[in-house]
């Protein structure tokens, strides 16, 4: 299978050490001996930093956005280097490069691409332009809940859910009030279209993207039934 995984910053990198990103290398070398594996770094609390300095200093916000994309390519390079040979050395900067370099065979690692979404829409476009049969979102809770489930014991976890569904969910201004995020509005919509089987998924522990592979984990985007 051609896997496309994305990794929110805020795990990987969440306790600015090494250790994350080399337990993401084992579990993604060992998926690679079966699959074809792409992964989208996010940015974390360091892309928020610089963002808020940039800001501060008066930036647009098309220029803050491209300050985020250097710190997930910044990211995106650890992750390389935790891979070692497994990885190809060069992080795509676009969708053309990333298939490009896949034809290695190698793990390929990209953060963002261009300004004004975030690297999850990344990864859903990145899966569409590839023609993945898989797209993993690792996050930092079970699934995708109907609020946030750091703050509502009573959150409940979806098991499955449309896209459309989850359009409705974002529009919900009680939602919106919160700090729970899950995918923006241009990954749902580019899961939508292209019917991706899309899995979001606890990324704390990264064996839960190995199990993804054969149980149930998490929540299941299933598409809409037309
Ligand atoms: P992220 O997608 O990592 O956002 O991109 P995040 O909120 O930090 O997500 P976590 O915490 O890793 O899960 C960081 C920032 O970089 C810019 C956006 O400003 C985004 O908020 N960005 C990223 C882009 O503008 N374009 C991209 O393609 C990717």
């Amino acid at each position: 299978m051609r896997i496309v995984i994305t990794v929110g910053g805020s795990i990987i990198i969440k306790d600015h050490d090494y250790k994350k990103f080399e337990d993401y290398a084992k579990v993604l070398r060992s998926m690679a001996e079966e699959h074809q594996i792409m992964v989208v770094v996010g940015g974390g609390r360091t892309a928020r930093d610089y963002i808020g300095i940039a800001r501060d200093l008066g930036a647009s916000e098309a220029l803050c956005d491209d300050v985020g994309i250097e710190v997930t390519r910044l990211n995106a390079r650890l992750l390389i280097t935790a891979l070692k040979d497994d990885a190809y050395p060069r992080v795509p900067h676009n969708f053309g490069e990333a298939l490009e370099f896949s034809t290695s065979g190698k793990i390929v690692v990209m953060g963002g691409t261009e300004p004004a979404h975030s690297t999850d829409a990344v990864g859903s476009i990145l899966a569409e332009f590839v023609g993945a049969d898989l797209l993993l979102n690792a996050t930092s809770v079970d699934g995708l809940f109907d609020k946030d489930p750091h703050k509502f014991s009573d959150a409940q976890m979806f098991s499955e859910i449309t896209p459309q569904k989850m359009m409705k969910l974002l529009s919900d201004k009680e939602m919106r009030a919160g700090t729970y995020e899950f995918l923006d509005k241009t990954a749902i919509q580019i899961i939508g279209r292209s019917r991706i089987k899309t899995v979001i998924l606890n990324g704390e522990n990264p064996e839960n993207l190995k199990k993804a592979l054969n149980d149930k984990v998490g929540t299941l985007i299933v598409s809409n039934q037309e």
